[in-house]
């Protein structure tokens, strides 16, 4: 394994009730100001809002708010949540929602109390936070990206169309309530997409060095058997509690760092799915469901090992009378038809791209990942657009 140091400073609070029964308490350790921050109201139609309103209120807190944080989240909208909290001198921001909610209240912390660009300074290329962010709690109410409990935020600039993320332990938040029972209300297209990011988080840690046998690799192909299993059941039954839990627990497990202890990480499809996401919007999970296919086909030789590994361990294909190069490309196959049964999209068409799609200037501006079996050029980059159309 390679060296590493680990800390998370998340304290997580898991469960049926857990907004009830602990946020009161949670806040009582901060300042008389909040901002509650949401996006587009689901939490209004859902209850979830009067839960956390209640238990602010009954801890006597001043509170503000911040709606309207879009999927995709931009560094105008940051831009809007800092000044509030300085308006209000913001005590604690609860970031209460999903991927996009919990990215944009993390830049917010930072902007809030930096004095330079931000954008610049901490986006644009990664800097050192050496001052103290706005304190950050969490309620989820999606699972999908493991936001809960890293310091990641990923921000857009329309402006510059870059769709970026950067991973600050002190983004940290310094608790999340997680609830699987809030996740009940999700659209069943997001529940899907959500399940299939954290796939994807997964195998963008599994398929890179090192490949000799690893911890990080046997936990990987647990939690990635975990997660098919986990979206097929509550595909099945939306209400089933316990599929729903253990897709929330996925989620954070395959972005809380430890996974990617001692391994180089890829994360190539990411970032050909952020460009995309720049300068299209579209849906994260389900771009990330339509390129990577396209990506492994194209890289699966140079990996053929670890691939013939995932074919076996992950979708249990049977060895007999299949080559090694078989074997890997069978995985990739099986890969490609549980994103068909899940019912996400195959091609670029179906996330609303066209012919009008600047394809050759989005696939220049992927940045190129150190760490793929394949090291791709922005030529395949963009023959993996043109494969997925
Ligand atoms: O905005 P509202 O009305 O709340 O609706 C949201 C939104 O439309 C809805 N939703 C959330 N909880 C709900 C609900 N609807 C009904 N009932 C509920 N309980 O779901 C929609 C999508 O929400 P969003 O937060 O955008 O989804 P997700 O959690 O997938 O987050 C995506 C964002 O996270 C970034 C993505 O790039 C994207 O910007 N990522 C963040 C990562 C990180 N910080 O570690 C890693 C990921 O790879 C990813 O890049």
């Amino acid at each position: 394994m390679n060296n590493f140091i680990f800390e998370n400073a998340t304290k997580v609070i898991f469960g049926k009730g857990c907004v009830k029964e602990y946020l009161r308490c949670l806040s009582s350790h901060y300042g008389p100001n909040v901002l509650l921050a949401y996006g587009g109201g689901s939490i209004k139609r859902n209850g979830v809002y009067d839960e956390v309103y209640k238990a602010l209120r009954d801890a006597g807190k001043n509170i503000f708010e911040f709606s309207g944080i879009m999927p995709n989240p931009t560094y105008a909208k940051v831009l809007e949540g800092a000044k509030l909290v300085r308006e209000n001198q913001v005590d604690l921001l609860l970031a209460v929602g999903g991927g996009s909610v919990m990215d944009c209240c993390k830049a917010v912390s930072m902007a809030a109390v930096y004095q330079g660009d931000l954008w610049a300074d901490f986006w644009a290329r990664p800097g050192v936070v050496d001052f103290e962010p706005v304190p950050l709690g969490m309620v989820v109410t999606v699972s999908g990206t493991g936001s809960e409990c890293n310091g990641g935020a990923v921000i857009t600039n329309e402006a510059l169309k870059i769709k970026t993320g950067r991973d600050y332990p002190k983004c940290n938040a310094r608790f999340t309530l997680m609830d699987p029972a809030y996740t009940f209300s999700v659209p069943a297209f997001q529940m899907v997409s959500g399940g299939f990011e954290t796939l994807s988080h997964i195998m963008e840690i599994y398929f890179s060095a090192p490949d000799k046998e690893n911890v990080s690799d046997d936990i990987a192909e647990a939690l990635m058997r975990g997660v098919i299993r986990d979206l097929r059941a509550a595909i099945a039954n939306r209400k089933d509690y316990a599929a729903r839990s253990n897709l929330m627990w996925e989620a954070t497990m395959a972005e809380n760092r430890i996974l990617k202890l001692g391994k180089q990480t890829d994360f190539q499809c990411h970032m050909m799915e952020h460009q995309l996401g720049a300068y299209t919007n579209c849906n994260h999970g389900a771009g990330l469901a339509v390129l990577h296919p396209a990506y492994y086909r194209m890289i699966c030789n140079a990996g053929v090992k670890k691939f013939a590994r995932f074919a076996v361990r992950v979708w249990d294909i049977p060895t007999e009378n299949k080559s090694r190069e078989e074997l890997a490309h069978a995985g990739v196959e099986a890969l490609a038809d549980f994103i068909k049964e899940i019912g996400l999209p195959v091609t670029l068409r179906e996330l609303g791209i066209t012919e009008e799609t600047p394809l050759e200037e989005i696939a220049n501006s992927v940045p190129l990942a150190p760490g793929s079996y394949g090291k791709l050029t922005h030529k395949d980059v963009l023959a993996i657009f043109r494969e997925c159309f």
